[in-house]
Formats: structure tokens, sequence, C-alpha cells
């Protein structure tokens, strides 16, 4: 996959972006990331990529100049246009599912912005997807499509030591991931649980399912509710509810057993 990545910061990427599995996949030619200067594409004598905004206010914002010549040119160089997303807080949040569709692209081209935000223009004119990585304000884009990059390049094929380790994991069936231990089996006092080292693999899976399970209902009772569950994870949160095992997220769990069911469950 090509990325393009459109900033006045290029120099931020390096870093996150040399080591560790995003590194590697650059290395083995999985991923082609292609940082350019947006101020190289200023048309003025100084380079200017932002300017004040029209009707007063506070900060700056980035002209748009800079972003239609850096595409134009860039647009010589690619054989198809690719996806061109603008990283900024006012785009639909990123999320796995997204992260996945993203995966599945050719390429993509990034556009940072920085200040008080872009010039209208550029979103009418240019860009396909506006993304937002979380509900808070970065300085920029940059962090943004450093954390999209790293999380569509873990997906490449090839990128990840084969498909298992991203098939179980947090969000893709809307759960979070069950606990995880390793040696030492017991570790100031804390046992890793039995069933882990009974070798009974049924029972080591259902475990699993059912902290799973008992994970989202706790922490994230919004995945919880998006969730597919099978007659098996039902059962299982009818036993964590016997339990009492669920605390405050008993009552959610009972509304989503009965949506299930068309009923209230009696328990
Ligand atoms: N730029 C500034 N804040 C951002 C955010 N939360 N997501 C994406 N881009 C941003």
């Amino acid at each position: 996959m090509r990325i393009d990545v459109l900033s006045i910061f290029p120099g931020m990427f390096a870093g996150p972006l040399d080591d560790s599995v995003v590194g590697r996949a650059r290395s083995e030619g999985i991923l082609d990331v292609r940082l350019h200067d947006l101020r190289a594409y200023a048309s003025d004598r100084h380079r200017l990529t932002d300017d004040y905004p029209f009707g007063g206010g506070s900060g700056m914002v980035m002209k748009p100049e800079p972003f239609f010549a850096a595409l134009a040119a860039l647009a010589e160089q690619w054989a198809s246009r690719p996806r061109i997303i603008l990283l900024s807080p006012q785009g639909a949040r990123l999320d796995q599912g997204g992260v996945v569709q993203l995966s599945r692209l050719e390429g993509m081209c990034l556009l940072c912005g920085r200040y008080e935000g872009v010039d209208e223009r550029v979103r009418e004119g240019l860009v396909d997807e506006e993304l937002s990585i979380g509900d808070y304000v970065l300085t920029g884009g940059e962090l943004a499509a450093m954390v999209l990059i790293d999380a569509v390049a873990r997906l490449l094929p090839g990128t990840l030591g084969g498909p298992g380790s991203t098939v179980e994991e947090s969000f893709n069936e809307n759960l979070l991931e069950y606990p995880q231990y390793t040696r030492p089996r017991s570790f100031a006092g804390r046992p890793v649980p039995e069933v882990l080292l009974s070798g009974d693999h049924a029972a080591i899976r259902t475990w699993r399912r059912k902290q799973s399970l008992l994970r989202t209902a706790r922490r994230r009772p919004d995945l919880l509710m998006r969730a597919e569950l099978s007659r098996e994870d039902r059962m299982l949160l009818k036993e964590l509810l016997r339990e009492g095992a669920l605390a405050e997220a008993a009552g959610l769990v009972k509304w989503v057993l009965a949506g299930d069911q068309g009923a209230m469950v009696s328990l």
C-alpha cells in the first residue's frame, strides 16, 4: 500500500514510522509511506501556508493553494487517484471497522491540518473523507495520521505473524480481549487462573469467551450492545449475572438479553 502524507511538519513522522511493525512493513516493501512538505508547494516567497481568517477571529487558517498545488503535482505520479483523507477533529471517528476498510485500499493520501483549521475549499475541492481519531483536539493532524498509518499497517497482508493475531483481538466482534498471562505461574501472590494451566482446550476457550463478555459488559457496555451474541454467549452472560460478577453492568446485560429474546429473562 502506498500512503502519501502532506504536512508542514514531515519531520514529526520520523520515529513512529521507523521502528517495530510499521518500520518492518516499510523495509519489506509492504507499506510505502511518502512524506511531502506542504511548504514546498507554497507559491509566495515566504512559503506561507497559513493566513488570517476572513471575518476575524483568533488563530490562523491553512491556505488552500499549497494543498491544491501539492495534489496536482502528486497526480502526475499516481496511476490512479488514491482516497484523499483530511485528518481533523471534525471528521467521522475512526474505529477498527474503519481501519479494516482502509487497509483494503490500494493507497491513500493523508492531509494534515494545523492551527485553527483548513480553508473550507480544501474540503470542498479535494477531500473524499474526513477522519478524527477521537473527541479531543490535537495540535494538528500529524499524530492522527501516524495513528491511522499504524493501525492500517498492522492489517496489511504479511505485516503481522499470520491472520490469527489480528482475527482474535479487541473490537473485531465488538468484544474486548480476555486477560492474558505468561510465566511465572504465580507472581506477587497472584496465581494464574487454574483453567489456563489445565490443558483442557475447550474449557480454556469457554473461560476466555466468558472473560471477554465480562470485560466488555463492565468496561464498554456500548460495544456489548452492538455485539452479535451467540447462544453460548447469552448462556455465559446469564452465568455471569447469577454469579453477581457484572456489578453495575447487570442492568444493561439483562436488557441486552431481554432484547435478544424479545422478553425479559427470568434469572
Ligand atoms: N487534528 C486535531 N485533532 C484531531 C483529531 N482528534 N483527530 C484527527 N485530526 C486531528
